[in-house]
């Protein structure tokens, strides 16, 4: 017994003088044009693909995957967040990235026959000891689904045509990346926020704390480290200045029940008019318009709030915390329904 106990015990020292060797002489090569040691890379992606497979879980709520509008913003986010290293369908992939160690298979592979919640997996996570990165933003699962229902596309075999009009910008005249942010933010429908129903103050304020982390979301958080701060001013100077046109959009027996809960409130909830409008009685700048906003977008800012992921204001995180999945649904589809309105005080255009 006592021969054994030594004999694992040598083991064991000579174990780690040789981990202490290779570690603090440098003797394992990290060039990448060695790649690892036979087995290794097996070994790694064996793991990489169990790991997934054990962890990724089919989620409660999960939205409609075939919107065509979800796979366009997740391909525009593709576009600068993932293409670099993954290739657009019907291209190649750079040689240098190519030559990354793993390397980042090319879209239409990486897509393989993973699930969605598998893909939801990966893209959130991101794999670690590989160029994989994970979601920039904390707590926001929900905005990955957008890159999802775009990876499930490209895995039934997008058409070079359809891809070419997921990604092309609008034709707008206006300052430096303008039309690339227009590419995502015009219309509505489109789980985007407009912007035309916002003053500068409050875009340059939400570009600022996208671009600090303070208000965490994948997808704005990457679009608003691209442009120069100074480009990012006159970025907000430019969409402050649009006027908002047309109609708002949706309506019905929804939008009926969360008027009332907007205009009068609760004994828990209160009144979102008071400070939101149409027809505040104090107009505030620091307090945004809602009318004519996109109705996935609120209903999801509603539920970050109530959740205590967007917490940049005490007021907000006090009105949205006792708000009922379905009270947030109905106040959503009621905003959405006004006519589009820049500030917060005079009543809607549309109450002739
Ligand atoms: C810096 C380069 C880089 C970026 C940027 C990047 N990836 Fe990856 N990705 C990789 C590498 C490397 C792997 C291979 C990991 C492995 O096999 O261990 C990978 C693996 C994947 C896989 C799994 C493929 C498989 O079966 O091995 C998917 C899916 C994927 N990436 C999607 C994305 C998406 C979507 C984005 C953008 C949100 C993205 N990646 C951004 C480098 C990158
Ligand atoms: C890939 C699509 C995409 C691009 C490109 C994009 N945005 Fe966004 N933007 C979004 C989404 C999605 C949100 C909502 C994020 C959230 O949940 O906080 C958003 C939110 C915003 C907001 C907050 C609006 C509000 O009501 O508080 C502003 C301001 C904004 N974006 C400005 C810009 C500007 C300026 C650009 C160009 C530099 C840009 N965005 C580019 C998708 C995009
Ligand atoms: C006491 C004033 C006040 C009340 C009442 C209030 N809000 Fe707000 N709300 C704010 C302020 C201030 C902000 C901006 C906070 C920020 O950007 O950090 C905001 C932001 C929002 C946003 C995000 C808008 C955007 O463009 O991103 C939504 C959605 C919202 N409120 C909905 C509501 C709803 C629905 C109610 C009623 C249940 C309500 N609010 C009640 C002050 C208020």
């Amino acid at each position: 017994m006592k021969q054994v106990i030594l004999t694992l015990a040598t083991l064991a020292v000579l174990g780690l003088v040789g981990a202490a060797a290779v570690v603090g002489l440098g003797l394992y090569n990290v060039s990448a044009r060695v790649g690892h040691l036979p087995g290794v890379s097996w070994v790694l992606h064996t793991t990489f693909r169990n790991s997934v497979d054990l962890r990724a879980e089919r989620p409660e709520r999960m939205p409609d995957l075939a919107d065509p509008a979800l796979i366009a913003l997740g391909a525009k986010h593709y576009e600068t967040a993932c293409l670099p290293c993954h290739a657009e369908p019907g291209r190649e992939r750079t040689a240098t990235m190519a030559a990354l160690v793993p390397e980042p298979p090319h879209i239409d592979e990486a897509v393989g026959d993973w699930t969605p919640a598998e893909l939801h997996w990966i893209v959130y996570n991101g794999v670690k000891m590989s160029g994989m990165p994970h979601w920039p933003a904390e707590r926001r699962e929900e905005e990955v689904w957008s890159v999802v229902a775009y990876l499930e596309a490209v895995q039934q075999g997008i058409e070079p045509q359809a891809q070419q009009a997921l990604t092309a910008d609008p034709q707008v005249e206006g300052p430096e990346h303008a039309a690339w942010c227009a590419s995502c933010h015009g219309g509505v429908e489109r789980h985007v926020p407009r912007l035309d129903i916002l003053t500068e103050t409050q875009i340059a304020e939400a570009l600022e704390e996208y671009r600090s982390g303070a208000r965490p979301s994948g997808i704005m958080q990457q679009a608003a480290s691209i442009p120069t701060e100074a480009e990012l001013k006159e970025l907000a100077a430019w969409f402050g200045d649009r006027q908002p046109r047309g109609a708002g959009s949706g309506g019905g027996g929804a939008a009926e029940r969360g008027a009332v809960l907007a205009q009068r409130g609760t004994e828990e909830v209160p009144a979102c008019t008071a400070c939101h409008g149409p027809g505040a009685t104090e107009p505030n700048p620091h307090f945004p318009s809602l009318a004519g906003q996109d109705r996935a977008y609120l209903a999801t800012q509603l539920r970050l709030w109530r959740d205590g992921t967007r917490h940049g204001s005490a007021l907000m995180t006090k009105a949205a915390r006792a708000l009922e999945d379905d009270q947030i649904a109905e106040l959503a589809a009621w905003f959405a329904s006004l006519p589009p309105q820049k500030g917060t005080g005079a009543p809607a255009a549309a109450e002739e």
